[in-house]
């Protein structure tokens, strides 16, 4: 078998795409309320909206939103509505179908998929190592530390927490000694080399390991014991490891199967909180809230609870979650999850916290957490009043910034009130003043509205096919397998076929090349062109977006002669412009160059090249 897409074999894509019809997958999530030829028409799961612009085209096997503009096929969807991965959706899909994927035969894959097993490994036999040694005499100092802070010996078992020797070499001779390669020691992150030598990264550290949601372990932090810099020290990025992408304790707090999640700041906070009782909590581990982070709890939870430390640096950290989450409404990404952030006054982390007040103290302090835009107003009067007094001209600033990334008018205006009550002015004062910040986002967003009813008011777009794809677009769109008949009649009759060297360089001639082989031996249809266009980029957008966009506003039986009569001139056109360039850069060559064998061979370029142009002009002419 051939290979396919991360491992999985072409023919599985193929049977699995070929099973999978778009209507009625989509169907699961989206409700069709209107259809206009082969489209269906529902209201978009990717963006809010009241009049249905998302598209599925039954004989194309595509959707697409004219609303917040995503596209795709089948595959694409659902790795958009499930946040899954390519290889995640296909296999998402294949189970809903009933098609059994085999495992991978990708060389490559099977490579790298060996060595995050290694690694793995490694960092299992590091577990163990680090777990021995806290039960060890060495691990006394780690033991008694844990003890001052509360942490019983089944807590500390639960997280599989262990000790790092004060040693240069303690776990690298382990490793060795287990006949782990030097690459695979060097793969695991745990080590440093300085000067050609090799040196444990942990030392003298109690140490967490860190489990993917599935509960693989994938990394470790490392507390100093006691007092002393850095407080903490973390795996780097690994084969294995994106801290960007995991949550410390998610696997725990999964299986508590709660609608809500607590997301606090350190390793302490979680594990204080599991202790206590309260299962359901996760660790961002010291930053603030990532877009993947938020794609992980979107798939485990209805609801997100931000608890950070009421310190300064936490409080900083959780305002920059807040904000990526605006601008995450804002680019559509379907953020649906509600969010709510928590404090706790004085100062404390939620583990001081819990283990001060307890677990019914702690999950009041959760009950009475704030919606995102309260939690912004108080947090920036806060913000005014700590050099002592009132700073108004401070809070003034911080409200028009808040405000200004909430889009909804209401929720906006609901918040203006509260800050004009501070301020002792009125509501409407308060949102001229906002209105300043926003005028240009919120320009954006009547101009964006419009087009989107004039796009609505017609269902399908009005305009000619040509004033939206590209001429290169629209040659691909030709050959596609509604047209698969005419594709031979079309070369007969105009003795001309598209060629990968019609196409410019980069994502089109990426496209081409892929596609363009397609047609001498078997059809091409959408999902295939889709599956070349994956990871590309054409005019700034996911070309998948461009050219579901452009798929979609064809309607092969009303536009397939002006179709079929414009590609052949669409192809001149590209190649006009081809060929004019490299006439103009033979005449430069000639003007610089002497008398002699070259010349004669580049005079001869050029001449054919003048032929060639002035083929095409005739030709363009006639048709
Ligand atoms: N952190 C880090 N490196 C540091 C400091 C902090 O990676 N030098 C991360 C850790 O994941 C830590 C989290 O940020 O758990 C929160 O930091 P902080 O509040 O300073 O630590 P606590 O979790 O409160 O740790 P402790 O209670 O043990 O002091
Ligand atoms: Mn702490």
């Amino acid at each position: 078998m051939s290979n396919g897409r991360g491992g999985i074999p072409n023919e599985v894509v193929e049977e699995i795409l070929s099973r999978s019809d778009i209507v009625s997958i989509v169907g699961q999530y989206v409700q069709f309320t209107k259809s206009s030829g082969q489209n269906q028409f529902g209201l978009c799961p990717f963006h809010s909206e009241d009049t249905p612009s998302f598209s599925v085209s039954t004989n194309k096997q595509i959707y697409y939103c004219f609303g917040c503009h995503k596209g795709g096929n089948v595959v694409n969807f659902i790795m958009e509505v499930e946040h899954l991965s390519y290889v995640e959706a296909l296999k998402f899909l294949a189970e809903k179908v009933g098609v059994k994927v085999p495992e991978p035969d990708d060389d490559n894959y099977r490579r790298e998929e060996y060595q995050r097993k290694r690694i793995k490994e490694v960092l299992l036999e590091a577990a163990r190592y680090y777990y021995a040694c806290f039960r060890s005499d060495k691990g006394r100092e780690a033991k008694a530390y844990l003890t001052k802070r509360q942490i019983s010996p089944q807590t500390a078992t639960k997280f599989g927490l262990g000790y790092a020797p004060n040693e240069w070499n303690g776990l690298y001779n382990h490793l060795v000694s287990k006949k782990f390669t030097q690459n695979e020691i060097a793969k695991s992150g745990l080590f440093i080399t300085k000067n050609g030598k090799t040196y444990d990264l942990f030392r003298g550290r109690l140490m967490f390991p860190i489990f993917n949601a599935m509960g693989e372990l994938i990394a470790f932090g490392g507390r100093i014991i006691g007092d002393g810099q850095p407080k903490y020290v973390n795996s780097p990025e690994s084969p294995v490891y994106s801290k960007q992408r995991n949550l410390y304790a998610l696997n725990f707090a999964k299986s508590a199967k709660m609608k809500q999640i607590i997301v606090v700041e350190g390793y302490m906070d979680v594990i204080s909180m599991h202790q206590a009782g309260v299962t359901n909590a996760v660790a961002s581990l010291g930053t603030a809230l990532t877009e993947r982070q938020l794609d992980l709890l979107e798939r485990y939870c209805e609801e997100v609870v931000l608890f950070y430390d009421s310190d300064r640096a936490g409080q900083n950290a959780a305002i920059r979650g807040l904000k990526m989450l605006f601008d995450r409404k804002k680019k559509h990404t379907g953020m649906t999850t509600k969010v709510r952030v928590a404090k706790v006054p004085n100062g404390k982390d939620p583990d001081e916290f819990i283990r001060e007040f307890g677990k019914d103290k702690f999950a009041e302090v959760v009950a009475n957490a704030m919606p995102v835009l309260d939690y912004l107003v108080e947090s920036a009067r806060l913000q005014s009043m700590e050099s002592g007094s009132f700073d108004s001209v401070l809070f003034q600033q911080l409200i028009s910034t808040y405000l200004s990334w909430e889009d909804n008018m209401i929720l906006r205006e609901r918040a203006a009130n509260q800050a004009a009550q501070i301020l002792g002015v009125s509501t409407a004062s308060v949102m001229a003043e906002v209105g300043k910040l926003s005028v240009k986002s919120h320009t954006d967003a009547v101009i964006r509205s419009r087009k989107e009813v004039e796009r609505q008011d017609t269902i399908l777009p009005e305009k000619k096919i040509g004033e939206t794809a590209s001429p290169e677009e629209i040659v691909l769109m030709c050959l596609l397998s509604e047209l698969k008949e005419s594709y031979p009649a079309f070369v007969e009759k105009y003795k001309d076929k598209p060629l990968v060297t019609d196409f410019s360089m980069g994502t089109m001639r990426t496209i081409a090349t892929e596609v363009l082989p397609i047609l001498e031996t078997g059809t091409l249809d959408a999902n295939r062109l889709l599956l070349a266009c994956e990871n590309l980029i054409l005019n700034r957008r996911a070309a998948k977006d461009t050219i579901s966009e452009a798929l979609l506003r064809v309607e092969y039986g009303k536009d397939l002669d002006e179709l079929m009569r414009n590609t052949l001139n669409y192809l001149y056109l590209v190649r006009l412009s081809v060929y004019t360039k490299q006439k103009d850069e033979l005449a430069k060559r000639l003007d610089a160059m002497p008398d002699g064998d070259d010349r004669v061979a580049t005079e001869n370029a050029f001449r054919q090249t003048l032929e060639y142009l002035q083929f095409l002009k005739r030709k363009m002419r006639k048709t």
